[in-house]
This record gives C-alpha cells, structure tokens and sequence, in this order.
C-alpha cells in the first residue's frame, strides 16, 4: 500500500512511473460480456437471487467444469460468489476451529494467511525455495501435524508464477486423501498456462481424490472482470450447505447484473481469452529473455498467471539490504513499481506483473537493469 501511495504522489507530480504492481489484466471486460449486463439491467434482473447464485450461473460453473475437466458436479455443490476472495474466506471460515493448522506453500498470496488467521486457524509455511518454488507431495508430507486440517493450494501461483506438474498435484492429493486432510485449490490463473505446461484443474482427478476438495475459481483475470466480483466454489454438499450459511449472512449473493454477465463469460465466445492469453504469451517471453540477460538477477520459469518472480539476492549489498529497500529505492530513483516479495514470504525476491503494455516492460525493464548495474558500482 505504501507503494501504491508513492507511485501515485510521484504521478500526481507528473513523473512518469513504470508500474510492474498490478495484480490485475490491462485489459478491458470483453464487449459481449458488457452487453450481457446491459440486458440483464434491462430486462429488470435487479433483485436478489438465491445467496449461492442464479441457476443459470451455477449450470455455466457445472458446464464448464464438465466440459473441460469431465468432472460431475451438482448444483448443491456449487455455489457463486463476490469474486473468488470471497470462495476462499467462505471456505475457510466455514470449516477451520480455532488452533487448526493450516498449510501454506511459500510464497503464498497475501490474503491466505490472513484468513486464516481470522478463523482462529494457526498458518503452517512449507518452503519450497529449494525446488524452485514449485511445491511437492514431498514438501506437503514434511509439514503434515496432526492437527493439520487444511491446505490451500494455488497453481498458478500468484506471486511466483510457477505450476505444479499434474502428477505431482496428483500426488499431493494422493497424500492428503490419505490423511484426511482438507483441501483448497485456488484457480484464480487457471487458463493462464503457457506451453509446454497444460492447464490442469483438481476437478480433473477421480471423485474419491476430491472428498475434501473445495475448488475456488473466479472470473476475475480470465474475463477481465476484476470490478464485476464474481467467483465460484465447487465443495462437497455439506461444506457448500456451511459456506451458503457464511455468505449468507455476509453479503448475500453476489450482484445479480454481474451474475448475467458471467453467464455470457462462460457460455460467449471464447476469442477474447485466446487473444489475451497470447498477448501475455508474447510479453512474458520478452520479459523472461530480457530479465535473464540482467547480470547478477535470476528468474525461475513461470509457466503460469502474468507475473514473473526474480531473485534479486545477488544484488543486495550493504546500500541495499533486503528486497523491500530494493523495491523502494527502484521507485524512488527511476520511478519503476515492483511489489517486494517479503510481502508473499520470499525475502530477496521481486513480483513483476506483465500485465502492462510492451512499451511500458522495455521501458521498465531498462531501469532495472540501470538501477542494479548502478547498486553493483
Ligand atoms: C491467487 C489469487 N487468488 C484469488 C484472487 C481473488 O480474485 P477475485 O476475488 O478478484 O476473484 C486473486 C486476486 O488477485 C489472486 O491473486
């Protein structure tokens, strides 16, 4: 948040700021989605809907799911929900008492500890620093307690941008079946995969591998529908009956208008994920290419979502000790936005969205790499 103020002091002193913090598309909402709520305004869906969504959204969930995962789903097992934030709280709340362990692969996204840090839960981190930050059933057994009673799961991972291999996933359900272990799987940057890697839902997997399985999904970043608030949950019967309960009782259901709109989402054409999807295919390859050239920085692959995660370690000096003091003087000195990784439980890393212009990644990228070759002399 400091950053954020900063930046926007800087641009309203008309300095011209590079911004590598968003967490959301560039994009703007496809155009018959818009159309979609404009009907729904007029045809008068205006009104509450049942607190778990409209029919129709549910059976766009279950259809999709079905379609692309072959998986089997009921609409008492699916519910929609004011963005997929609001799934995971649901989720979480619903079933963690207090003093439960919950695992939590680093880097984490900011808000899962928190949550679960509001239900009473106790957060448990697994490193994964030596693997790249790609998770494996190896880790997850490590950590397991017995009072561990959920794990949260997210691949693609924001902040890191790296994707558990499908067997692997496997595995790690595999081991969490066996030990009765709750599950979360976060699929906000589900469609978001580049080759070679394939995109892979835990939806996917046999029923008797997702007895404890609450899947989080959201429109957010596939349709570029950040302000819309529309996610999902795909759970169990009775833990969708508890987390009906929290929603309702919170906000209700989710914006009958936005509602619609993710219905012509699901069921609409498909070309304006295709086309963003290889817009963020190209700018990734460059900024990839153009990271790795940048002497005593280094970046794992990210095989998914629209962030890359380098290492700025071998930079870090006595002017400049941790990646927070990187990530302020690079704003500070040439103006560029980066959001440090402490903030996701990686010290010494940087999270660069490349959901921004090409213009705006040569351009930012450039100041890094004067800012570091300046912090090396
Ligand atoms: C990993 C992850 N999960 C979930 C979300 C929630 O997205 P929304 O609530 O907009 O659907 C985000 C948003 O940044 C995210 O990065």
């Amino acid at each position: 948040m400091a950053a954020i103020q900063a930046a926007a002091a800087l641009r309203a002193e008309g300095v011209d700021v590079v911004d590598f913090g968003a967490g959301e598309p560039d994009f703007d909402t496809p155009d018959n989605i818009k159309r979609a709520a404009e009907l729904a305004m007029r045809a008068g869906k205006t009104k509450y809907t049942s607190t778990g969504g409209t029919r129709e959204l549910q059976q766009s969930i279950i259809d999709f799911y079905a379609a692309t995962f072959g998986a089997k789903y009921e609409r008492n097992e699916v519910m929609a929900s004011c963005g997929g934030k609001q799934a995971i709280f649901n989720a979480v709340v619903s079933l963690i008492d207090p003093g439960d362990e919950v695992l939590l692969a680093k880097p984490y996204w900011v808000t899962f500890p928190e949550v679960v840090i509001f239900a009473g839960g106790v957060p448990v981190y697994i490193e994964t620093e030596e693997t790249g930050f790609v998770l494996s059933a190896e880790q997850v057994a490590r950590a397991i307690t017995p009072r561990t009673k959920l794990i949260i799961l997210n691949s693609p991972c924001n902040p890191s941008g790296r994707v558990i291999p499908p067997a692997e996933f496997q595995k790690i359900m595999e081991l969490l079946t066996e030990r009765g272990i709750y599950v979360i799987t976060d699929e906000c940057y589900l469609r978001f995969v580049y080759p070679p890697a394939e995109v892979f839902s835990a939806a996917s997997l046999p029923a008797d591998l997702r007895k404890r399985l609450c899947i989080a999904g959201s429109l957010s970043k596939t349709y570029a529908m950040t302000g819309w608030r529309i996610g999902y949950a795909l759970a169990p019967r009775e833990w969708t009956r508890e987390m009906l309960k929290v929603q309702g009782h919170s906000t209700s259901n989710p914006n009958s208008i936005a509602q619609s709109a993710a219905v012509e989402a699901f069921r609409g054409p498909q070309a304006s994920v295709a086309a963003m999807l290889a817009e963020y295919t190209t700018r990734r390859a460059w900024l990839l290419n153009a990271l790795r050239s940048i002497p005593h920085l280094s970046c794992n692959e990210p095989e998914g979502a629209f962030y890359a995660f380098p290492s700025v370690r071998e930079c870090l000096n006595d002017k400049v000790r941790t990646s927070a003091e990187f990530a302020a003087r690079l704003l500070t000195e040439e103006h560029t936005v980066v959001t440090d990784g402490a903030a996701f439980g990686a010290e010494g890393y940087l999270r660069i969205s490349y959901a921004t212009s090409m213009a705006q990644l040569q351009e930012g990228v450039m100041r890094i790499e004067r800012f570091v070759a300046r912090l090396r002399n």
